[in-house]
């Protein structure tokens, strides 16, 4: 969905030149974005770092993977990450409980003039022609996880909507953000856009299932949870909701000294 949609090819939007020598993608997931730059990058060290052993043990030779609590307020990071020309984060600010504090430390470690990548979903449902707003039901969702749910996980899901503005009162300069309208479900008439709909209706409707399965945390009883995913999925399915959902990329430089 990112790679070949979204940024249509390209592996990450900053400009960090032909011949960086370190990148780290943070909270890595099953590391696939880090091979697929390790490959294109083969002279540059790539360090992919999560929380769950969960990477492939057969890499690139430039391709490393830690474990590790990128979030943990008395464990300095080591500094392996040190110097680095590019920080990547996708999907990991909105679910940790001190997203400034990791951004704190990506600029301490970037060299000067490297560049922090951050890619997420700004938890807001519009439309162009009004079908779609407000009331969508999962913005229900949204706020029931604003409720005891985030107390209790550190999360704020809200984080991404001022990340321009963040960065650049830490000292981040060049931000750039670019604000992608995505479809969510069939209904748009380009082909692509459709293709893209339909990705991005699958992996909403995973997490959406994920979340739903933690109800009591969310303050609703299994029956509530149930109507809830229900609501949501039959609006997604519905053609005549045209909605659209902001997927964030956005990229800023540690200035020179
Ligand atoms: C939604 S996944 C995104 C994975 C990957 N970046 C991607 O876009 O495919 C979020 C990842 O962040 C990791 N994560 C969450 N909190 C973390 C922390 N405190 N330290 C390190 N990794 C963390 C999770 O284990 C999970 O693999």
């Amino acid at each position: 969905m990112y790679l070949d949609y979204i940024l249509d090819g390209q592996l990450f939007l900053a400009p960090v030149g032909e011949n960086p020598q370190k990148i780290v993608d943070l909270g890595t997931g099953f590391g696939f974005w880090a091979l697929d730059v390790a490959d294109q990058f083969p002279s540059a060290r790539i360090i992919g770092t999560d929380l769950s052993p969960i990477q492939p043990r057969w890499t690139p030779p430039n391709v490393e993977f830690r474990v590790e609590d990128l979030d943990d307020e008395f464990r300095p990071w080591t500094s392996i990450y040190a110097d680095a020309d590019l920080m990547h984060l996708r999907f990991l600010l909105p679910t940790v409980r001190r997203p400034r504090q990791i951004l704190q430390r990506c600029l301490e470690n970037l060299k000067p003039g490297g560049w922090i990548e951050i890619h997420d979903l700004v938890p807001k449902i519009f439309s162009d022609d009004g079908t779609a707003g407000d009331d969508h039901p999962i913005h229900t969702l949204y706020q029931q996880i604003d409720g005891p749910f985030s107390s209790l996980y550190g999360w704020n899901i809200h984080f991404p909507a001022n990340l321009a503005s963040t960065l650049r009162e830490m000292g981040f300069v060049n931000v750039s953000a670019k604000h992608n309208a995505i479809p969510i479900g069939r209904w748009h008439r380009e082909a692509r856009l459709r293709e893209m709909g339909v990705f991005a209706q699958s992996l909403l409707s995973d997490w959406l299932v994920t979340m739903l399965i933690r109800h009591e945390t969310l303050g609703l009883n299994a029956e509530e949870a149930h109507k809830l995913g229900q609501d949501i999925l039959d609006a997604f399915n519905n053609p005549q909701i045209h909605a659209q959902h902001d997927w964030l990329d956005i990229w800023a430089q540690k200035p020179l000294p």
